[in-house]
């Protein structure tokens, strides 16, 4: 995407002036940091450890880049299977040809990362020419992740979906203060570490959800056991932030600092922290969370606001206050929990992203789900995957646009239930036509469609995928 064309999907005419400059730029100095080498000789051996340099390292604007660039190797003119590594990531391989010159893996490749070109079977040549990195930033730049819950490990076929199809880990429930700090310093790490050990065997990194939200609180915060003043309450806020955000540093590189603060109403949620902090407590969250980790993503999170209405003017008018006030946040994370009552259309996604970047703020989904209505039907399976390409194609229409998470592995860890078949793979960890989608949507090759529920009575288009393979 051309810097003219970037800034015309950032800058809309009803720009507030310069607000979206600076993450113009930011997104631009990403792309350029990219273009590394190989410092490998041609023909280099299989099993020979290949180091990738990037030119610059992650740039100075405040996300270190999410894995994603793709390795493209070229096969000098062999047959067989080649495998490659990244620093004990997943390994993978592709089949090449004779005909065929180049293979491209999409592997996640970050500074100083190795890249293992591992034995040939079956081929006729002697060595493989990594001699090409082709860091497309294009083809791979939308990240996929998911949410699970730390328990959801032990039932079978979890952690190998997870592993396959997605590169980040979002905490469902392990990183809430009822689960974290269950007495007043007496912090529970041992779920979100185990989360972040599955986030680095896929060689990324962990989702933080959540650092301040008005539910799943514990019950020392109740002010009806002890009054909270307001230095109080601050000075408790900013050991909880520092705690968690200081302890996944580097792993966390996104942050949900603070979850659900305006009601559908658009007024603000009369949480304890609300109430006894007053309307100032979000931007001293992200004041919090930025001393913490200087370098993470930290965003805004919100259910429900994808369409125009008074919850998601009561957000705007938060996000509008918290830049004019200089908070340290980096952008919004549309939850995207698409219930078939929520009649969502592209251009209102649309107008929703641009809005957020007009501001001069990034924009990602963090909890799409898309629960069907009850009997799933052959058309209700359809609007669910129209759903999730429709997400997608939003995610790639807005550069800002890099990260878009599901709330779950499989339909069987859904918070819908399995009956709702809510997520892209269903029950057993298989991919449905909703996979196929995403995967189509986050590389640009799908166009969306407005998914209607059947309930709705419209009738169900249907939706041809632009040509390509996913
Ligand atoms: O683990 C206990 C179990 O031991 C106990 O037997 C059972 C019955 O009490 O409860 C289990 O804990 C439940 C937990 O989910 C794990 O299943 C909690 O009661 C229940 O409240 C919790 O619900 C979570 C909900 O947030 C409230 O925290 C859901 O899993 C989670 O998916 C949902 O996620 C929210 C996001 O945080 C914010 N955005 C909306 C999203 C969906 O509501």
């Amino acid at each position: 995407m051309t810097a003219a064309v970037l800034a015309a999907a950032l800058l809309p005419a009803a720009a507030p002036a310069g607000a979206a400059e600076p993450l113009r730029r930011g997104i631009e100095a990403e792309r350029s940091a990219l273009p590394g080498r190989v410092l490998a000789r041609p023909g280099t051996s299989s099993g020979a450890v290949v180091r990738v340099r990037l030119d610059r390292g992650p740039v100075a604007w405040p996300i270190p880049l999410a894995a994603g660039p793709r390795l493209a190797l070229r096969a000098g003119g062999c047959t067989g299977r080649i495998g490659v590594r990244v620093d004990g990531g997943p390994r993978r391989t592709a089949r090449t040809r004779r005909a065929q010159r180049r293979i491209v893996l999409a592997l996640p490749v970050r500074a100083g990362r190795r890249v293992v070109v591992l034995e040939r079977r079956g081929d006729s040549c002697a060595t493989v020419d990594v001699d090409r990195l082709d860091l497309d930033l294009d083809a791979v730049r939308i990240t996929l992740g998911a949410a699970l819950r730390p328990e959801q490990l032990d039932r079978p076929g979890v952690a190998d979906a997870f592993r396959r199809e997605y590169r980040f880990a979002m905490t469902e429930n392990a990183l809430k203060m009822r689960t974290t700090q269950p007495f007043p310093g007496l912090f529970l790490f041992d779920a979100a570490d185990r989360l972040r050990g599955l986030a680095r065997s896929v060689g990324g990194g962990l989702h933080g959800h959540t650092l301040l939200m008005h539910d799943q609180l514990p019950a020392w915060l109740d002010d009806r056991i002890q009054g909270w003043t307001r230095p109080l309450l601050l000075e408790a806020l900013r050991q909880h932030v520092a705690a968690l955000v200081g302890r996944y540093r580097g792993t966390a590189r996104t942050w949900d600092v603070v979850t659900e603060a305006i009601r559908p109403d658009g007024s603000d949620w009369p949480s304890i922290w609300r109430r006894a902090i007053g309307p100032d407590v979000v931007e001293h969250a992200f004041r919090f969370a930025r001393e913490a980790d200087p370098g993470a993503r930290l965003l805004y999170s919100d259910n429900a606001i994808e369409n125009p209405g008074a919850h998601r003017d009561g957000v705007l008018r938060m996000l509008r206050r918290l830049v004019r006030a200089g908070a340290p946040i980096d952008g919004v994370a549309l939850q995207g929990h698409l219930k078939p009552e929520i009649e969502l259309t592209p251009a209102q996604l649309d107008d929703t992203m641009t809005r957020i970047e007009a501001l001069g703020l990034r924009v990602q989904f963090s909890e799409v789900d898309v629960p069907l209505g009850l009997p799933v039907t052959a058309a209700w399976r359809l609007y669910g995957a129209r759903a999730f390409g429709m997400v997608a194609d939003a995610c790639w229409q807005h550069a800002s646009c890099d990260a878009l998470g599901v709330w779950g592995v499989t339909d069987a860890t859904s918070w819908w239930g399995p009956e709702r078949e809510a997520l892209p793979l269903d029950a057993a960890g298989r991919p449905k036509d909703a996979m196929r989608r995403l995967r189509l949507g986050v590389r640009g090759r799908l166009v969306a469609e407005d998914p209607v529920p059947p309930s709705a009575g419209a009738p169900l288009g249907s939706v041809v995928p632009a040509a390509g393979r996913f």
